[in-house]
């Protein structure tokens, strides 16, 4: 997509540094984030300068391809090390995983050390390659699902930002929108960290897309209006099952949706799918810092960014950062190979292998 006129991607690796646009900074500060070791791509991960599943997995995928090249002659002790601190940054998304899996297998494979560096490097920017294409077909599927003038509600960011490009619940916007049918996308805030108000909305705001951003507590009165024609949302993982994980306040969106009769779809490329979870209860749920629920960042009138306290100074917080909507209430989930119903996702929409972790 493009900022100010210039293509960009979210992540890419340049020789060996990884460059991240800065979410944390976004919306009011623009700027790139150069990474020239695996342990500083790792903390971008863990620090959210680059967030959103597949994202996050092909930063995954690039820092353990710099760990390989920083190593000498015999890799796999360093890049073992690596892969333990990158797969410890952030606990849900299954496409770290799976991308830290699939450079490592593509490593092991080659015949000798060298080689294997060239693989792990090889394999890393292929995920990303792959990753863009997925969300591109993603996008051309799902702009099936939006009528001329919908009115589309997402959760979160699971657009260009949350990716390498494109998106995944908003990739169907994007293509609606380029068709011509001008959809409308309600962005829910998506307190507490705010990727709704903040990230969507930028994203929308730059690509010309029609969108007004709802406090989250106001999703339920507008379906309840008839103001949302459909839900579509990305995911962190997919279970065996189809239940979904995403974003905290997920589930409710669904629930409501449900309660109006509103379709609810969910958008993911394979690498979000995870045959080797049975549901949504078995997964990892991350628990970030209360401060993220106590305090705000924003610029005051003079432009001057502020950390400002929102909640009752001594009131304790609790922050999980995920739900889990179970597949009944999903209506469809949208693939690089279709639209699926709850039941009837093919075996293709799950990537083939699940490598062994190590
Ligand atoms: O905590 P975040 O900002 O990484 O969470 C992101 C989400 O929950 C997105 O909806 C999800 O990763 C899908 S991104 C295409």
């Amino acid at each position: 997509m493009r900022v100010h006129g210039t293509p960009y991607r979210t992540v890419w690796m340049d020789g060996a540094t990884v460059h991240l646009i800065d979410q944390n900074r976004l919306p009011f500060d623009f700027a790139v984030e150069s990474c020239a070791d695996h342990r500083a791509t790792a903390e971008a991960i863990r620090r959210m300068t680059v967030r959103g599943a597949p994202a996050i997995g092909a930063a995954a995928a690039f820092a353990l391809a710099q760990a390989f090249l920083e190593a000498g002659r015999d890799p796999w002790p360093h890049a073992r090390a690596a892969r333990a601190l990158i797969e410890g940054t952030r606990p849900t998304a299954r496409d770290l995983f799976h991308a830290t899996e699939r450079v490592w297998a593509a490593a092991e494979a080659a015949p000798h050390g060298a080689a294997a560096t060239e693989a792990a490097v090889e394999a890393a920017r292929a995920l990303a390659e792959e990753g863009v294409a997925s969300c591109r077909r993603i996008g051309e599927h799902g702009a099936a699902l939006v009528a001329h003038g919908a009115r589309v509600l997402t959760h979160c960011n699971a657009g260009w930002l949350a990716t390498v490009d494109h998106g995944t619940a908003l990739a169907p916007v994007y293509a609606a929108a380029a068709d011509g049918k001008r959809p409308h996308v309600w962005v829910d805030e998506t307190r507490p960290r705010a990727q709704g108000a903040r990230l969507t909305a930028w994203e929308l705001a730059g690509e010309g897309v029609p969108h007004a951003v709802i406090a989250d507590n106001a999703a339920a009165f507008l379906m309840s209006r008839g103001e949302v024609d459909l839900v579509i949302v990305g995911a962190d993982r997919v279970a065996a099952n189809g239940d979904v994980v995403n974003k905290v306040g997920t589930l409710a969106k669904a629930v409501c949706a449900r309660e109006f009769g509103i379709p609810f779809y969910v958008a993911a490329p394979p690498s979000t799918f995870d045959a080797g979870v049975p549901d949504g209860a078995s997964v990892t749920i991350e628990e970030r810092s209360a401060d993220e629920v106590h305090f705000q960042t924003g610029p005051d009138e003079t432009g001057t960014l502020r950390r400002i306290r929102v909640t009752a100074p001594g009131s304790p917080a609790r922050n999980p950062a995920f739900d889990a909507t179970p597949a009944r209430l999903v209506t469809g989930y949208v693939t690089e190979h279709g639209v699926f119903a709850p039941g009837e996702l093919p075996a293709a929409a799950y990537p083939a292998v699940r490598a062994a972790a190590v």
